[in-house]
């Protein structure tokens, strides 16, 4: 049974079965990722920026003979934004090739159209059943990035001491876990919204936020999900202007590997050595404040070679590909429509 499914008000032992499924999926798509924990999951799902939605459906076996409620067996969720509504989609391996897929799919697709979206996102991992799957549905790639990781038990710390103090005179590293403080939280959106203007061709599935209030209440978003961000930046002493930013965000879900966001060093400071210092202090950083972290994960376009080199000298590896497929809402529910 396929019913819609708020996380905000589920029974925990439905978070719980959620749980279960997602680690079977994790297990099976991309064993070499971390297991998810049983903390923050249900945040995780209920907590969106102001003015978004999240929908979630599940589909669930039936209840067994003593009324006991049966396993999660998949589950969807669209998060309205702006135009688009960006879809995450699993099914147990155990009931795969069995059309569960599309119809949790048809459940998110259709309401996307009812409320007037027009384009469907997914964030789709490289070498999974996901892509014959979305390309079997018409959705067209749009976007490929590289995902790396980083084992900190194979970083060479005094290099990378080296690295973080080779940045040019003129400017300040400072850290702050948690986010900056309010006083910088101007000149850091105004970094962030300066290479928002460069086109380089992202959907932005995964958006930055590059107004001030905008930006306080990503954090503080992020926060309420249990994704607890480190932020970096290096700030320049004439001016006090953020020259360049790094963002790391630790999941509760999986702490021992943790997500880095934006690095963004701003034209007019190029050339300084604020990207490797930055990046550099930071892995310093977390090794004190996160005991249990064991890998960072990053994700680049292929295109950009400056970020490539960077986090190839500092010891990340290239895992998978990470893709971005899109469709026109109409169209996907006009193809649904017509199987039914
Ligand atoms: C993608 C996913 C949702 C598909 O679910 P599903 O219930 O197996 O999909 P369906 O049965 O509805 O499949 C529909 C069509 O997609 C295509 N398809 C799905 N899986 C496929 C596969 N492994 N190989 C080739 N085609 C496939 C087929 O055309 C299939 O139709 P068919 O079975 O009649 O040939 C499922 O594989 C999944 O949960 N993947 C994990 C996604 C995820 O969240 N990843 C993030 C963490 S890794």
């Amino acid at each position: 049974m396929v019913r819609e499914w708020d996380p905000r008000t589920a029974p925990a032992d439905e978070i719980g079965s959620m749980l279960d499924t997602l680690n079977a999926v994790v297990a099976t798509d991309v064993p070499e990722d971390p297991l998810w924990q049983d903390s923050f999951l249900r945040e995780y799902l209920a907590e969106t920026m102001p003015g978004e939605r999240r929908i979630c459906w599940i589909a669930e076996e039936e209840a067994g003979p003593d009324g006991r409620p049966g396993r999660l067996l998949g589950h969807v969720n669209v998060l309205l934004l702006g135009d688009i509504g960006v879809v995450e989609l699993l099914v147990h391996p155990s009931v795969r090739r069995t059309g569960l897929g599309q119809r949790l799919l048809a459940k998110a697709a259709r309401r996307a159209y009812n409320e007037g979206f027009s384009s469907i996102g997914v964030e789709v991992v490289g070498n999974t059943p996901a892509v014959a799957f979305y390309e079997s549905l018409g959705f067209i790639r749009e976007y490929v990035e590289t995902r790396s990781v980083l084992k900190l038990s194979t970083v060479d710390w005094l290099t990378l001491g080296e690295m973080a103090g080779g940045i040019a005179a003129g400017y300040r590293v400072e850290f702050y876990p948690g986010g900056p403080p309010d006083e910088l939280i101007e000149p850091y959106a105004k970094a962030k919204a300066e290479v928002r203007d460069i086109d380089d061709g992202d959907l932005d599935l995964r958006p930055s936020s590059y107004d001030p209030q905008r930006l306080r209440d990503s954090l503080a978003c992020l926060r309420r999900r249990g994704l607890q961000p480190y932020i970096v930046l290096a700030i320049h002493e004439k001016t006090g202007e953020v020259a360049g930013l790094t963002e790391v965000v630790v999941p509760a879900q999986h702490p021992t590997r943790a997500d880095q966001y934006d690095t963004i060093v701003a034209q007019d400071h190029r050339g300084y050595g604020i990207d490797r210092a930055i990046k550099a202090r930071m892995l310093f950083e977390l090794r004190g404040a996160e005991p249990k972290l064991a890998e960072v994960q990053t994700w680049n376009a292929q295109a950009n070679e400056p970020m490539l080199k960077v986090n190839a000298e500092l010891g990340f590896l290239a895992d998978r590909e990470w893709c971005e497929y899109g469709i026109d809402v109409a169209e996907l529910v006009h193809r649904f429509n017509n199987r039914d």
